[in-house]
């Protein structure tokens, strides 16, 4: 445990002394009051090298898996915070925030949920008690929820994902639109009057119909005084040529109408050998990309945080779910060196101080 205690203690020294003229992405992203974050998992951070590179490096984090309901929530009268609960201090030993995810999804869910065969009536129940519980464990600790994930449909223009939370069987307000939605987040709300709330969604980063979507329901809880602060922009980005302008434009119009936007889960998946490594070129590409993307989030006041799905290439999702044929998509190597996309985000953060 000692030990374990002191290779921390050097590797936060040595990362410090790494470079003494560039400063960490959060010591740059502090100065401009912007939030540098990242996916983490408990697992991880009795690794000296996850863990060091972690505090240095970000001033924001986000479980990737461990408040999602089949962690959470095992059994019906059983919420059981213990990975999460790892997270949580870690972030507050070092002066991080967390941002919560996510209270509603169609995925992650256990067993006795989605095949309990619940009325409409019980699932409402059910969720709003996971909410309320969740949400009010954390209180005063996660300061932004993802509160609803991904409940657009890709696939159908203008349609809501059909899930266990909206029409199948629904809670109680199946195939009313945005409804359900709206209940989550006043629920959340009630849980904590002081936590911000974000829809987050996937392929909704540029100007499209799905976005479009998103933009019209924002709109609406606005006007009508639903508590939504936010919206989540995943930026998964596996086409290494994405529409700047348009990403620039969606985030434009979204804090235009007075919410937050945030960068949730971002990477930038590049082709990969079977070693898991990325031709030098692509590793450029991708570099800009990061860049591109930050300055266009830190071109407006109201794009508060950008938050990559994971730090190293050592730990992402990419790899089991592309069969090993891209990875590569993070900020630091396997062996947690910085990768030019780190130092592209990096100059766009020392930059935002003039913001
Ligand atoms: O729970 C089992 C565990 O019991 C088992 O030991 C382990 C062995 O591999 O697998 C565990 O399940 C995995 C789970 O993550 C928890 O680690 C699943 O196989 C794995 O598929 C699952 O993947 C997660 C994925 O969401 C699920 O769709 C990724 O880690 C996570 O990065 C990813 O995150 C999502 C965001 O939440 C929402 N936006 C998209 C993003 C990427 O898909």
């Amino acid at each position: 445990m000692l030990a374990g205690y002191w290779k921390y203690v050097v590797l936060s020294i040595a990362l410090a002394a790494a470079s003494p003229i560039s400063p960490s992405l959060r010591a740059s992203a502090d100065r401009g009051g912007i939030l540098v974050g990242t996916a983490v998992r408990p697992e991880q951070l009795s690794e000296p090298a996850y863990a060091a590179t972690l505090a240095h490096e970000f001033n924001l984090l986000e479980p990737e898996d461990a408040m999602k309901w089949e962690v959470l929530h095992p059994a019906p009268e059983t919420f059981d915070f213990t990975q999460a609960d790892r997270i949580v201090p870690f972030a507050a030993q070092h002066n991080m925030k967390v941002r919560g995810h996510t209270l509603v999804w169609h995925q992650q869910n256990p067993k006795w949920l989605t095949e309990g065969r619940y009325t409409p009536d019980q699932l409402a129940q059910i969720l709003e008690k996971h909410v309320k519980t969740v949400v009010g464990h954390y209180r005063g600790k996660v300061f932004a929820w993802d509160v609803v994930n991904e409940a657009f449909d890709e696939r159908v223009v203008g349609k809501f994902r059909r899930t266990i939370w909206y029409d199948q069987p629904g809670i109680r307000r199946a195939r009313k639109g945005s409804s359900y939605i709206e209940d989550c987040f006043r629920w959340a709300h009630e849980a904590d009057p002081a936590a911000l709330l974000f829809y987050n969604d996937a392929e909704a980063e540029a100007m499209n119909p799905k976005s479009d979507e998103i933009y019209a329901m924002v709109r609406d809880f606005r006007r009508r005084g639903v508590p939504i602060d936010g919206v989540g922009l995943q930026m998964h980005i596996s086409n290494l040529h994405p529409d700047i302008p348009s990403i620039s434009e969606n985030i434009d119009r979204f804090t235009a109408l007075g919410v937050q936007v945030h960068i949730t889960e971002m990477d930038v998946a590049l082709p990969v050998d079977a070693d898991g490594n990325a031709e030098a070129e692509d590793l450029q590409l991708q570099a800009e990309i990061y860049r591109n993307i930050a300055a266009a989030c830190l071109s407006h006041p109201g794009c508060t945080a950008i938050q990559t799905w994971g730090f190293t290439d050592k730990y992402s999702w990419i790899g089991s779910h592309s069969k090993r044929t891209q990875g590569a998509a993070l900020l630091f190597d396997r062996n947690y060196r910085p990768k030019p996309a780190y130092d592209a985000l990096r100059s766009v953060l020392e930059r935002s101080r003039h913001r």
